[in-house]
């Protein structure tokens, strides 16, 4: 099995500041990123800004800026936000880069070549704000405007010359190639309604447009530029210097492992994408995963709501890693989810900071009062012991597989149940009143430093400061985070230097 690893977010609209929405996408991919790098893969993970297209020519427009300049600006803050974030992303592409503008134009020569694009004329409706072509039965009527149903979004009626994809051409070659990769489309739920969607008929696809410039020239007619989502779409190739199929980045990464994304963009990439590549005849990716969206009470958070928790604020009250876990652990990964500054701040007092913080002082101080900050010279473990240690090499593969089905909440419950465990088994085992007894002594300290070590590492995707914060105690650096050896019970050497540590987590002190 090959054992590289190619994920992606969406790369994102620099239409407005990023937001909490954008914040979630991302750092569940950096989590899968970073796990897949300590399990020993090669992973590319690409993140970006998609700066083309009509929503950007109006929002640069509505700034009296120039489009390019107002995208350098505006992605500047999401490629900011990539390290406020601590992405561990390796590249970040931008559309207006000339890199893109060369692969996508590629792209286009090929499916034009092959005969899968005509010249016809639009005439329907469009969003702007999704960039979207809608049918009259996607279409509602509300407060006198029209909008489309899924997004609520305005949309216009457009008339204009226009490039066409034989999309329906495509219907069942894309329902074949669904029903023989099952786990193309995730959750489960959502492949139901791309192949409902795709079953109720394919219409050919607007892949051009005429009316404004904003975008990469259709390469054959100067007066076009392509359809945005064709354009951004490509990124996920261009960042592996595609049109250069014999690049090492190209040979080692495509296709993608799997393409993270938000629900409402599920339709371009599980059924549009695929559909041009095997038009262009180019693999396809092995997976798209639809999340859920982050909800401010029942809405989706968006700037047309003005219902934003930004990032950024949160970070700075509560902590990077406090959001990060809160994100993995408290929402639903795949359905809608909530954040409120409540809720967080239960999660961080009730996990992070009495769960593992606790755990880790707890041990630390017990340690520093007996062992001087020292590993034991000896340990014997008995059945109790093992069996905590046991928990983690028996469930190794387990979590890999947790990991590899996107079952982040089964992951991050498997962690939370190992520090109840710990913490239970210091209570139980109470190293306090074993001080006649040094060998058991000995030992009960040996496993509990032993578990710190373990869970710091399962941690570690998820809240990679405070893991390394963690794994300090042991001098154990980033180079040394090593997900197989959870399974060693006897990782740490006997009678070795250990440091203190900082509180990881402060509880945070609540009126009510
Ligand atoms: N530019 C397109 C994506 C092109 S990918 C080839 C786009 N950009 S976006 O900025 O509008 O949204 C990017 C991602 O953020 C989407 O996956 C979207 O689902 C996600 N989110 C935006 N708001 C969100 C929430 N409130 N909650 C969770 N994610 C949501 O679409």
């Amino acid at each position: 099995m090959s054992k590289n690893y190619y994920i992606t977010t969406p790369i994102y609209y620099p239409s407005a500041k990023p937001h909490m929405g954008h914040a979630y996408s991302s750092i569940i991919a950096d989590i899968f990123a970073r796990f897949k790098r300590i399990q020993g893969y090669k992973v590319y993970f690409l993140t970006g800004t998609d700066e083309h297209g009509q929503k950007i020519q109006r929002a640069a427009e509505k700034k009296g800026k120039d489009p390019q300049s107002f995208c350098d600006e505006i992605s500047q803050t999401f490629r900011d936000l990539s390290d406020i974030l601590n992405l561990s992303n390796d590249d970040f592409i931008r559309t207006t880069e000339s890199r893109h503008t060369k692969s996508v134009q590629n792209l286009w020569n090929i499916l034009e070549k092959k005969g899968e694009i005509y010249l016809s004329k639009y005439s329907g409706w469009y969003s702007v704000s999704d960039e979207a072509f809608y049918s009259e039965e996607e279409i509602d009527t509300k407060d006198g405007n029209k909008i489309a149903k899924s997004s609520g979004s305005k949309v216009e009626w457009v008339e204009e010359e226009s490039y066409f994809f034989k999309l329906s051409k495509w219907q069942e070659p894309l329902l074949k190639f669904y029903s023989e990769n099952p786990n193309f489309i995730l959750p489960i739920s959502r492949k139901n309604e791309v192949v409902s969607f795709v079953n109720s008929g394919l219409k050919d696809l607007s892949i051009s447009r005429k009316s404004f410039s904003w975008g990469i020239k259709v390469p054959s007619n100067k007066d076009h530029v392509i359809y945005v989502w064709l354009d951004a779409l490509t990124n996920y190739l261009s960042a592996l210097n595609y049109p250069d199929t014999k690049n090492k980045l190209y040979i080692d990464f495509w296709p993608a492992t799997i393409h993270l994304i938000g629900k409402d963009i599920l339709r371009f990439h599980a059924v549009y994408w695929p559909a041009f590549l095997l038009a262009a005849n180019i693999p396809l990716p092995s997976r798209v995963y639809g999340h859920g969206w982050i909800l401010s009470g029942e809405e989706k958070m968006s700037k047309s709501k003005g219902n934003i928790l930004d990032p950024i604020e949160i970070i700075k009250i509560y902590g990077l890693d406090s959001l990060r876990y809160y994100l993995a652990k408290e929402v639903s990964f795949g359905n809608d989810g909530n954040i409120s500054k409540q809720k967080l701040e239960n999660t961080i007092n009730s996990d992070l900071a009495n769960n593992f913080g606790n755990l880790c002082q707890r041990v630390l101080s017990f340690n520093e009062k007996n062992f001087k900050l020292a590993t034991p010279k000896t340990y014997t473990f008995n059945s109790n012991d093992l069996s905590l240690l046991d928990r983690f090499k028996n469930n190794y593969e387990n979590l890999i597989k947790f990991i590899d089905n996107q079952d982040l909440n089964s992951y991050m419950n498997f962690i939370v149940e190992s520090l109840f465990a710990s913490n239970k088994y210091f209570n139980d085992q109470e190293p306090w009143n074993k001080k006649n007894d040094d060998e058991r002594l000995n030992t009960i300290i040996y496993v509990s430093l032993e578990i710190i070590r373990k869970i710091s590492i399962m941690l570690y995707p998820v809240i990679p400061n405070s893991s390394l914060k963690a794994l300090n105690i042991f001098n154990l650096k980033e180079k040394d985070v090593k997900f197989e050896t959870i399974k060693k019970h006897d990782f740490l050497t006997k009678n070795t230097k250990i440091n203190k540590i900082d509180i990881l987590f402060n509880k945070i002190q609540k009126n009510d």
